[in-house]
């Protein structure tokens, strides 16, 4: 990928970049909408995502490329003009510009910027949170600032809530610059407070994308987020993660129907979070899995944020040999399914699913037998 970039950029701007940066993709294991809630998820960051090249400019220009939309966009240093339609893409970056100076980080000046990419966008991978944090880390570099870690996450979640205007949690930016091999990201949200979890060896995992998206995706988001406060409020705290479940069932008299299952699945996904990270721990990969389809189940009938598509890759996964559960990845409402399995489950059993799946619904998902990988990083 590196290579690919340095022919990218120098194609596009007849030099090469003096820093380049990439930060990864990530899977949600577990800890399906709970992050903004106050919860804790479960994330791993996978070997795809982000790269990013930058070589500094003296005239107080930026130009933007990237290998998935056509031309260059260019604005002056003192601009952060928006982008819309095709050139959409670049409020990432110009996000992450924004949100500098809210975290005492000085805005970078004129440059050129490339980005490429291998991460299936749509596929709810996360490629955002990737070119949020692959940016903020080549813009410190071209700045000469060494912010810590959690400083770059959390201009990356800024810039998405703030820039892009997704109210999103910490999740996505959190385990893409804390990712490390052959570990999972364990989120607290409210901290927050990052740390990683070994993964056992005999851990796969796959993803099926659909490439469905409902077409109100992001207002559905934005929905199920104020659902969520507005059951907090009632409940009378400030974040559902202060709710048990057992406090919860004391009160659900008090939340509309709709209300009560959206805080259901909050307050029971959180409890299965902290089973999960001590089914890890002990090894038991069976009982990781069982909580991974419950976590979906919750999605489907709870929460409401499946899709006929998706629930039936979860129905025929979770059937097939070797796979120890299943569940939506991701925001939901169309996007990728992820199955943990045993090293047995291959590409033929993989290829059996996509196949059942296209009797039904007329089209092939991607398969991707996804490796684990390491956070955000310079990579010169
Ligand atoms: C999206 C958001 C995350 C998180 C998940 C659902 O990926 O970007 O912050 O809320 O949905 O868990």
């Amino acid at each position: 990928m590196k290579s690919a970039l340095i022919a990218k950029f120098s194609q596009a701007y007849g030099r090469s970049p003096e820093i380049i940066a990439r930060a990864p993709g990530r899977i949600e294991f577990i800890g399906n909408h709970t992050d903004y809630n106050g919860g804790t998820v479960l994330g791993a960051a996978i070997d795809r995502g982000v790269w990013v090249g930058l070589a500094r400019r003296e005239d107080g220009l930026r130009r933007f490329a990237s290998d998935q939309r056509e031309g260059i966009i260019s604005q002056c240093a003192d601009q952060l003009a928006k982008g819309t339609g095709q050139a959409s893409w670049v409020n990432y970056p110009l996000g992450v510009i924004a949100a500098f100076p809210h975290f005492g980080l000085k805005a970078p000046g004129g440059f050129d910027y490339y980005a490429i990419s291998d991460l299936p966008v749509g596929a709810g991978l996360s490629s955002s949170a990737a070119i949020e944090l692959a940016s903020a880390l080549a813009f410190v570099a071209a700045t000469g600032q060494e912010p810590d870690r959690e400083t770059l996450v959390k201009v990356g979640k800024h810039a998405e809530n703030n820039f892009v205007g997704v109210p999103c949690g910490i999740l996505d930016q959190g385990v893409s610059g804390f990712g490390r091999k052959d570990h999972l990201v364990f989120i607290d949200c409210r901290g927050p407070r990052f740390d990683t979890v070994p993964l056992p060896s005999q851990a796969h995992f796959w993803i099926f994308n659909t490439h469905t998206k409902h077409a109100l995706v992001d207002g559905l988001y934005a929905a199920r987020h104020r659902e969520c406060m507005e059951a907090a409020r009632t409940l009378g705290v400030g974040l559902l993660v202060e709710v048990t479940p057992a406090t919860l069932n004391a009160n659900l008299a008090k939340l509309e129907p709709t209300a009560g299952k959206r805080a259901r699945h909050v307050v029971e996904e959180i409890a299965r979070v902290d089973e999960a990270g001590q089914a890890l721990r002990a090894g038991n990969l069976a009982a990781v899995g069982r909580l991974l389809t419950a976590s979906h189940r919750s999605s489907q009938h709870l929460f409401e944020n499946s899709t006929p598509e998706l629930d039936f890759l979860v129905d025929t996964l979770v059937a097939a040999p070797h796979v120890y559960g299943s569940r939506l990845t991701g925001g939901g409402f169309g996007g990728a399914v992820m199955a943990l399995t045993s090293p047995d489950f291959g590409d033929v059993q993989a290829q059996a699913v996509a196949d059942a799946y296209a009797r039904k619904f007329g089209a092939k998902p991607d398969i991707l037998h996804a490796q684990t990988g390491d956070g955000a990083q310079l990579c010169r």
